[in-house]
């Protein structure tokens, strides 16, 4: 469907729930917590079902991500197949798991010969073109003779591994070897069949050279990572594999019976001209960064409970009013995870007439704050998912034309921006994670015992969680400076523009990996004060989350050793299993209330999810 119709179907739905609404929200949704209205149902069940293009295009409403790109997955053989175009970042997150390997239909290997072909001939001519018979970058001009092609390659290579730093885990370092073969499956590159299969009978013995993750400008391409990898293939550098562990990268091939590559003309170019650096990390990110989003709004849903927040603020007619999509998505988890007629809570119950009109912002502006961080969070998925099957390396060979264009998609400027944005959108999901944890710590705004612990003074309770947490957002503010506002000029100013993409995507995932830690310090939190609040219980999701929490980690009711606590609670969170225990209670809700249809095939929920 296409967005425009999207938004008009959208448009229709809201206007029919306001239509639909009149009675209940506008009269019985005024008291504190709605008491009354545990008549989000009352009236909701009199929505009826609106018909059913509504009906899904709400479905996809309540997770709303976008799977515009068929599957290349073949769960069963463990195979993904590659051609350059059906690529997700799931597909590529798995690929980086070790349990699959490549294959490319049978039409893509015919293009790719055909492309290989148009490279020959421009070698039997003896025509000059750039990449294929000259010098790299600034030595475009110098010529090189046929005789010299394939040193010319070894040199290339060997020459750009001036990577430095910490090298890549070795899943990173497969999800970059397997963005490469999906851009070379792609047939704009002229590598020969010969070449192209070696490479993937090396990616299906999982041997992965060694990536160091530092040096690359992200424009030429990620030039020294690339190169790295390129190297390993032909035996040079460290390579690791599941038969040898990490070793010499001829000995590794050696063990698993590959031979070593030797690349022909434009083969050393077409391997490391490209961002498949920046784009595999940034597949990583998006994928955790969703995970993140989702959890977060599970997360604060329970400290809302927690801190006997009102839910008056999730008034559908308040969203529609501003129809932005990821803040009426936000709403809506919120809607069915917090009191209602499907899900009653006792603590909601008990302060229904608790006086309080609104909460503060950590509480009441979680669909407005979270709501732009899950817009960014799919349009960075837009962006990723579409240079991972975007030709990026130069120059571009074109079968239809009988074609060799020189141009400039190498240049990162795409992933860089993109992987700056996931950044500052995921950031503030622990930026408001954390002003909820000073609420929950600090007596005099939760009503709950000081440092959310009984005998406190000989307890200190959640004192220093909470610096800790404080000590994590302030990090990210500072990794927030965008990287890609930088450039500077190389290759004696040929390349005067560049895009620092490769220190986005690095830091976009120290991003994440702390926010993964703050909404951890929170969920421990707000676990601890349900406890608090016993006999009082939550709504049966947000009790199901503090019962799934304290299946691994105990009530706080002595002091001890903290951090324990934090990694067993991030495991949790990195797990995804805290949105996985919701979501049968979340389509409860949406059956019960909007009775809504979710009819989506149960294999494509398990993606989508
Ligand atoms: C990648 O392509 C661009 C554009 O031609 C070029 O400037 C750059 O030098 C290339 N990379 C290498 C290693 O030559
Ligand atoms: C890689 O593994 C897949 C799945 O087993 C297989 O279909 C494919 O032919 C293999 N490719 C190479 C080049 O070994
Ligand atoms: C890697 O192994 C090859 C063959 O055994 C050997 O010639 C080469 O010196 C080794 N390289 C390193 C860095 O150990």
């Amino acid at each position: 469907m296409s967005k425009l119709l999207q938004l008009v179907i959208l448009f229709i739905y809201f206007i029919s729930i306001i239509v639909a609404a009149g009675g209940c929200w506008s009269s019985g949704y005024g008291g504190c917590n709605d008491g009354g209205c545990s008549s989000f149902g009352g009236y909701c069940v009199n929505y009826g079902a609106p018909p059913n293009n509504k009906c899904r295009y709400a479905a996809k409403h309540i997770d709303d991500d976008d799977d515009s790109f068929s599957v290349a997955t073949d769960e069963k053989c463990h195979v993904v197949r590659l051609d350059g175009y059906h690529l997700k970042s799931s597909d590529l997150v798995r690929l980086g798991t070790g349990d699959y390997r490549i294959e490319l239909p049978e039409e893509t290997w015919t293009t790719i010969r055909k492309s290989r072909e148009i490279v020959d001939k421009i070698i039997d001519e003896k025509k000059v073109v750039y990449g294929v018979n000259t010098g790299f970058g600034s030595f475009a001009s110098t010529i090189i003779s046929n005789e010299k092609l394939a040193d010319l390659q070894t040199r290339l290579i060997v020459s750009h591994c001036a990577g430095v730093g910490e090298p890549l885990t070795i899943e990173r370092a497969r999800m970059m070897f397997a963005l490469r073969i999906n851009i070379l499956a792609k047939g704009y590159s002229g590598i020969s069949e010969e070449t192209l299969r070696k490479i993937i009978a090396a990616f299906n013995k999982s041997c992965i050279p060694e990536i160091p993750s530092q040096g690359t400008v992200g424009a030429s391409g990620d030039l020294a990572p690339l190169s790295h990898l390129a190297a390993g293939l032909m035996g040079v550098g460290r390579m690791w594999s599941p038969k040898t562990g990490w070793g010499n990268a001829s000995d590794v091939l050696e063990q698993n019976e590959l031979g070593l590559i030797e690349y022909k003309a434009k083969e050393g170019l077409t391997m490391i001209n490209g961002t498949q650096f920046i784009t595999a990390l940034g597949a990583e990110a998006v994928e955790r960064a969703m995970s993140i989003a989702r959890q977060a709004d599970v997360i604060a849903a329970l400290s809302t409970e927690a801190l006997r927040g009102t839910v008056r603020h999730l008034h559908p007619k308040l969203h529609a009013s501003r129809p932005h999509l990821g803040q009426n998505l936000v709403a809506e988890r919120l809607r069915s995870l917090l009191i209602s007629e499907v899900h009653p809570s006792e603590i909601s119950k008990s302060h229904a007439n608790c006086g309080r009109v609104q909460d503060a912002y950590s509480i009441r502006c979680v669909p407005q704050v979270h709501g732009i961080s899950w817009d960014t969070i799919r349009f960075v998925k837009k962006i990723i998912t579409t240079e991972m099957n975007s030709a990026t390396d130069n120059p571009l060979v074109f079968i239809d034309s009988n074609e060799v264009v020189s141009g400039g998609n190498f240049h990162g400027e795409y992933p860089a921006k993109s992987l700056d944005y996931l950044a500052i959108g995921v950031h503030e999901i622990g930026s408001l994670s954390e002003c909820r944890m000073e609420r929950l710590v600090n007596h005099g705004m939760s009503g709950l015992p000081a440092f959310l612990t009984l005998e406190g003074g000989l307890n200190s309770g959640f004192m220093i969680a909470h610096c800790t947490a404080a000590a994590l957002v302030s990090e990210n503010k500072v990794l927030c400076h965008p990287s890609s506002v930088d450039s500077i000029s190389t290759s004696a100013g040929q390349e005067d523009h560049v895009s620092m993409g490769g220190w986005s995507a690095r830091k976009a995932l120290k991003v994440l990996d702390n926010v993964e830690i703050l909404l951890a310090i929170e969920l421990l939190m707000a676990c601890q004060a349900i406890d608090l609040l016993h006999p009082l219980t939550s709504t049966p999701p947000l009790q199901a989350i503090h019962d799934l929490v304290r299946q691994s980690i105990s009530t706080w009711d002595k002091d001890r050793f903290m951090s324990h606590d934090i990694e067993k609670a991030t495991r949790i969170i990195k797990s995804g299993i805290v949105w996985k225990t919701v979501q049968p209670h979340i389509q409860n809700y949406l059956d019960r209330h909007h009775k809504i249809d979710l009819a989506r095939p149960a294999e494509c929920e398990h993606k989508l999810m």
